[in-house]
């Protein structure tokens, strides 16, 4: 990876749809879970490729509401994937100063591996070198829905409801909003991710397969952003 400075402008917050684990497999003869395994190691050299570019929030996609819905073979697999990688990885990810998030929720999730993910919270909370937040059991419109649920618990007058306080009742309350948004595989759709903070991210869609998205595509990613002209609905250069 070439050093920060090389590049004009580095998002903050980069957030990766890790698509096509599936197709990764079959392409190369193998059952779907051999990708989620190959797409799970991924992670660590992509997330290590951020923190030296001084990205400071890498959100991935991890699992979505929607993928409840695959075999169960397939989401049980998972499941184990994703807590084998914490427990595995935990104590490195600590001494490197990761700090770990968790955008979505724990509902259906087994009690083992929501013990495991509050562990992880728990031990990383105060880590700086870059946040990893994992969206996990994450939808962007159960998000919005549980915020506005818990806005109305709250008793919250509706002329204080306003684009600041929801922002705070969502997963990501904190953190600022993505500026790239990657997505792998091809697909050019959100599939229900980040859809409230992701309003003027700039979207970036490459055929890589997440399994082989590594630091030489990062690298093409981060300076397809540095070129490109983020206006917000303003006027160009003002
Ligand atoms: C992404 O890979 C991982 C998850 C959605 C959990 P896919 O499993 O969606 O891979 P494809 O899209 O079938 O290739
Ligand atoms: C999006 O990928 C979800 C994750 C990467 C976790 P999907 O493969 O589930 O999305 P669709 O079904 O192609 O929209
Ligand atoms: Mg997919």
């Amino acid at each position: 990876m070439t050093e920060a400075t090389a590049l004009a402008r580095i998002p903050r917050h980069v957030a990766i749809i890790m698509d096509g684990n599936g197709r990764w497999a079959r392409a190369r003869g193998q059952p779907r879970l051999a990708g989620h395994r190959a797409g799970t190691r991924n992670i660590r050299r992509v997330l290590k490729a951020c923190a030296s570019c001084g990205v400071e929030v890498l959100t991935i996609y991890a699992f979505s509401t929607e993928n409840w819905g695959r075999p169960s073979a397939e989401v049980r697999g998972l499941m184990r994937l994703l807590e084998q990688a914490l427990t595995e990885q935990l104590a490195e990810l600590h001494a490197e100063g990761v700090q770990i998030r968790h955008s979505g929720s724990l509902e259906r999730v087994s009690e083992s591996l929501s013990k495991a993910i509050q562990e992880a919270l728990e031990l990383t909370k105060d880590n700086q070198r870059i946040i990893l937040n994992v969206a996990f059991n994450y939808g962007g419109r159960a998000e919005i829905m549980n915020a506005v649920r818990r806005i109305i618990a709250d008793g919250i007058a509706a002329e204080e409801v306003n684009e600041d306080l929801f922002t705070r009742y969502l997963h990501t309350a904190g953190l600022p909003d993505p500026d790239l948004i990657i997505r792998t595989a091809g697909e050019m759709r959100l599939s229900n991710f980040l859809i409230w903070q992701g309003a003027y991210a700039e979207y970036y869609s490459i055929p890589t397969y997440w399994p082989d998205f590594d630091q030489e595509e990062l690298r093409k990613a981060l300076e397809a952003y540095a070129a490109r002209e983020r206006r917000f609905g303003r006027l160009k250069n003002r």
